[in-house]
């Protein structure tokens, strides 16, 4: 029945004279088998009417928190967790400026907030207030934070009469989640292990050396191989940030530990990618109780020379393995990353440049360019973390297919 079929949609609504289509997007997303869950917003509900959205969806409509007067209500973290995508068709400026900020005052945006699936949003409003600042900051806010927005494509013909910010047809936007979904199964049957975070490597109980780095870029990759059907093992230094349940994750603090956990898992894997932001040195004592300054006006930390984990997995790297690796360089970027590639056995490299503003560690945002030892060189525009995933996997599955 098509790629559509037996997907959770959260179709919101907003107050939009577009408002309409919604009806017909319901009407194309069920007859391709898709199960629509309808969230309202109050000034959703002036344009088109509930009944006719719950006929067509064959679902009440959802617009208010509470679902009668007994008290029964309406969770929106029940249908975040349900939802295999939402999509926010027609979104208002008003909505999207409370999506951007997070301004929860009514269901719709409850929905959002508690959302775990991928959400795209459907812009509709007039060309003003479309151009103004507000909007245009607040959709870039969303994008780079890995929503996808779905506009007219402005092309041929039709360009100068498409109005910026008028709504994507509801066509072009169940062509939008039909490409989504699509993509996701090209890594099926194949084995990622990809090593993320920072490391910290304890001097007492209390202090380490670490670095800025998140993790945000390596969870990313392994979001983006899991939903495209890959078997992911992450191996995370410490980081706050927390992948989902698909992901098999493996903690760890030390250099010496990831290196550890990572041979464990990478003879099975068919592809590694080594996105972690591993300390070069470790102290040579780790004291184990802590520190203390009295009596000393100076101390030296004596250190000794972490394990590079990328370069020893290299090492006896298999030649059906594929393995990636990361170079952040401040200049002579290309030769530099191009060095690594061929010393630590990688097949290809993704460059993020520390010159270039929003890119790097503590950002959401990266800047890449990826080479290949074939001489493949392909750069991309600074993008949300999620969508450098996005792209990262596709370079490599075309590699994997030539
Ligand atoms: O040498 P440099 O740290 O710039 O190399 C970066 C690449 O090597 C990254 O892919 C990083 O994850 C990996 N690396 C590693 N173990 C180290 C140092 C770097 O796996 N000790």
């Amino acid at each position: 029945m098509g790629i559509l079929s037996g997907k959770h949609i959260v179709l919101g609504i907003s107050g939009s004279i577009a408002a309409y289509k919604a009806a017909v997007l319901t009407r194309l997303l069920v007859r391709k088998g898709a199960e629509v869950q309808i969230v309202i917003t109050p000034a959703g509900k002036e344009f088109i009417t509930p009944i006719t959205l719950s006929a067509l969806s064959s679902r009440p409509v959802i617009s208010e928190f509470f679902s009668g007067r007994d008290g029964t209500w309406n969770s929106h973290v029940d249908i975040g967790l349900w939802a295999d995508a939402m999509v926010i068709a027609p979104a208002t400026a008003a909505t999207i400026g409370k999506m951007a900020h997070g301004v929860a005052d009514n269901m719709l945006l409850t929905t959002y907030l508690s959302m775990k699936a991928p959400v795209f949003i459907a812009p509709a409003m007039d060309l003003d207030m479309f151009a103004h600042p507000s909007t245009t900051d607040n959709l870039d806010l969303l994008s780079q934070r890995g929503n996808f927005i779905i506009e007219p494509q402005s092309g041929e013909l039709a360009s100068h009469l498409v109005g910026k910010g008028r709504m994507e047809e509801p066509e072009g936007i169940v062509a939008a989640l039909e490409d989504f979904f699509s993509s996701t199964l090209d890594y099926e049957g194949r084995r990622v292990v990809i090593t993320a975070g920072p490391t910290h490597e304890p001097i007492d109980p209390v202090r380490f050396i670490g670095n800025h780095s998140t993790g945000r870029m390596g969870i990313a990759l392994a979001e983006e191989f899991a939903r495209r059907g890959a078997e992911v093992d992450l191996i995370l230094g410490p980081s706050s940030l927390k992948p989902s349940e698909a992901i098999r994750t493996t903690r760890v603090t030390t250099a010496e530990e990831m290196l550890q956990a990572t041979e464990e898992v990478i003879e099975e894997a068919d592809i590694a990618i080594f996105s972690a932001a591993v300390a070069d040195y470790r102290p040579r004592y780790h004291y184990t109780e802590k520190i203390k300054r009295e009596g000393q006006a100076e101390m030296e930390l004596e250190l000794v020379r972490n394990p590079d984990i990328a370069a020893t997995l290299g090492a006896h790297k298999r030649p059906e393995q594929f393995f990636v690796g990361f170079a952040l360089e401040s200049n002579a970027g290309v030769e530099e990353a191009k060095r690594k590639m061929h010393a630590k056995h990688f097949d290809a490299i993704v460059l993020n440049s520390l010159q270039d503003a929003g890119a790097g560690f503590a950002h959401e945002t990266n800047k890449v360019t990826i080479f290949d030892r074939e001489g493949s060189i392909e750069a991309y525009e600074l993008k949300s973390k999620d969508a450098v995933a996005h792209d990262i996997a596709s370079f490599i599955i075309k590699r994997l297919g030539e």
